[in-house]
């Protein structure tokens, strides 16, 4: 049994050194402590070691286990302190006291992340959509399941044309159209801007864009739109990015979610950033509510799907440090052109 534990012990060291990101430490946290682990396992087969040995067995394995335990946790904070360092690195591409160049043009924030964004669902079979930023009452709240007088309008008061049309709140006032346009099976992501009568400040400004998404098909789950998210932020932040979802209402969804990914600056451990929560709150989304497909003209008992609200002027903020969302509208060459080289 020595002989074992010690081939334990240095496959696990030569494994360690492998795992480089949270994905691969936790497996191995899996693989070895797990239920079924491999050092599980020596325990349990202690039963079977003759009674003079037991004690010695016993432990060298309870050594090997805290080995392991303390080799993980160190890895895991390597793991976290090397994207810590990344962060602080691409957070500091940002400084609003370099010259201008102008030399040659820039793309704004917004459209970086909206066209790796437009790239990153492409490749997973989702058209992209343009629509209208003027639309009627009826495609920004009745077709999606937010009837006239229906409280949730409060939170999305905008500004209205003399015509009784109005500026868009948020890309769901495209769900409609986009689903008549294509029926079921449907895959489509429309970025937008959309409008708020909204006081500003740091963090809230009238004007702002958002990417929705919509996937509908046969037997669409939640564990889908989990997939999803999880597989594109981690793109879209270039490393392990981890979700969880809250329960959170829009009468458009059902159930609605409010999806959070692990705080970008502490990896989940709290800080100022994330009001030492562990996480930061990025995208509303959920499986659409049987009303929503109806009025889309899908039948609501053969397709399901679910639709998010990604805020791109959000994702902008935290993928390039902005602090103040305000200097993204102001055209102020100094602040925004500092982006071109993305
Ligand atoms: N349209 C919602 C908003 O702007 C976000 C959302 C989109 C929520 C899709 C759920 C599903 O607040």
């Amino acid at each position: 049994m020595k002989e074992q534990i010690e081939a334990l012990r240095q496959r696990f060291e030569s494994e360690l050194q492998a795992a480089q990101n949270s994905d691969a430490v936790e497996k191995l946290r899996v693989a070895y402590l797990g239920k079924k682990g491999s050092v599980t396992d020596l325990l349990k087969g202690l039963k079977a070691v003759a009674g003079d040995q037991k004690k010695e067995m016993g432990q060298l394995i309870n050594q090997l286990k805290h080995q392991v335990e303390e080799g993980i946790a160190q890895q895991v904070e390597a793991i976290r302190a090397a994207e810590e360092e990344r962060l602080i690195a691409s957070a500091e591409q940002y400084d609003v006291t370099l010259p201008v160049d102008q030399s040659e043009g820039s793309y704004h924030p917004i459209t970086l992340v909206q066209r790796q964004l437009e790239e990153i669902f492409s490749s997973m079979g989702f058209t992209i959509e343009d629509y209208k930023e003027i639309v009627t009452d009826y495609e920004c709240f009745e077709a999606v399941n937010i009837p006239k007088h229906h409280p949730a309008r409060d939170m999305q008061d905008t500004y209205y044309l003399s015509n009784g049309q109005l500026l868009k709140t948020h890309t769901s006032a495209a769900q409609n159209a986009i689903m008549r346009k294509y029926g079921a099976p449907l895959r489509a992501v429309f970025p937008g801007r959309c409008f708020r009568n909204e006081s500003t400040d740091a963090c809230h400004e009238n004007t702002f864009f958002q990417m929705e998404g919509l996937m509908i098909d046969k037997d669409i789950s939640i564990s889908n739109l989990i997939y999803f998210m999880k597989t594109m932020l981690s793109e879209v932040f270039e490393r392990d990015i981890t979700v969880r979802l809250r329960p959170g209402f829009f009468p458009f969804v059902e159930p609605g979610f409010e999806l959070d990914i692990s705080c970008l600056i502490c990896g989940g451990e709290g800080c100022p950033s994330c009001k030492n929560s562990g996480w930061l709150e990025l995208c509303p989304c959920g499986m659409i509510h049987p009303n929503v497909l109806k009025m889309g003209g899908i039948d609501p008992e053969e397709y399901t799907g679910f639709a998010f609200g990604l805020g791109l002027t959000r994702l902008a903020m935290m993928k390039y440090g902005i602090k103040d969302i305000r200097d993204l509208n102001s055209g102020n060459l100094k602040a925004l052109s500092q982006f071109k080289h993305e």
